[in-house]
């Protein structure tokens, strides 16, 4: 049975070895339920590619500061899923906290817990700044507005690309930035000089 969300790792597989010349090293996505990070990563789990995943980490490491559920959770329930999830010590779900909607949330899909364990894919995360950051280099440099929520990929894997040069990257687009200018517009710009403009 193909899986539906599976589309998107399949496309860019197969994009990367007719564009890009080869698999990448590394693939990234961001993460909040887990979907589309799971649709990258899911063909891509039996090559020789390192997957991370990204998720919020908002202003800090308290609870309620980010949504980083996979790095700073615990196994619980929610939404009828055993999973990693962002709770007190009474079992009680708690409110997160990152700049952008999508992947503010206390859970995860629990197959991004599974692959957490086995140690397949790597989770970390980035800070709500860290993310505008990219956004803006994003927009200055290549003209693409991604949404916030990707710009989280983005941002881990300019650090990735700065420790390892040479590196394939592949990054997973998840959606447009269009829908976030009403919480860019209240955020200065902070990387003209990276606009060259
Ligand atoms: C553009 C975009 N990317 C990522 C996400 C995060 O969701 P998921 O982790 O399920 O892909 C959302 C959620 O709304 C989104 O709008």
């Amino acid at each position: 049975m193909r899986e539906l969300q599976a589309v998107i790792g399949e496309e860019a597989r197969q994009q990367m070895i007719d564009i890009a010349g080869g698999l990448p090293d590394v693939a990234f996505a961001c993460v909040g339920g887990g979907s589309n990070a799971i649709g990258l990563f899911y063909p891509l789990l039996g090559d020789d590619i390192e997957l991370i995943g990204v998720e919020a980490g908002g202003t800090g490491n308290g609870l309620g500061q980010n949504a980083a559920t996979l790095a700073t959770g615990t196994p619980g329930v929610l939404q009828g899923s055993y999973t990693i999830i962002l709770q007190d010590d009474d079992g009680q779900v708690q409110e997160t906290h990152s700049i952008s909607a999508g992947l503010d949330y206390s859970g995860v899909g629990p197959e991004h817990a599974l692959l957490q364990a086995t140690g397949r894919v790597k989770y970390i995360s980035a800070t709500d700044d860290e993310a505008l950051e990219a956004l803006e280099e994003l927009c200055a440099s290549e003209g693409i507005l991604t949404a916030l929520e990707t710009s989280h990929a983005f941002a881990a894997a300019k650090e990735y690309a700065k420790e390892h040069p040479g590196k394939r990257i592949l990054i997973g687009n998840s959606g447009r930035g269009d829908k976030d200018m009403p919480t860019l517009t209240k955020y200065p710009a902070r990387t003209r000089s990276h606009a060259g403009a």
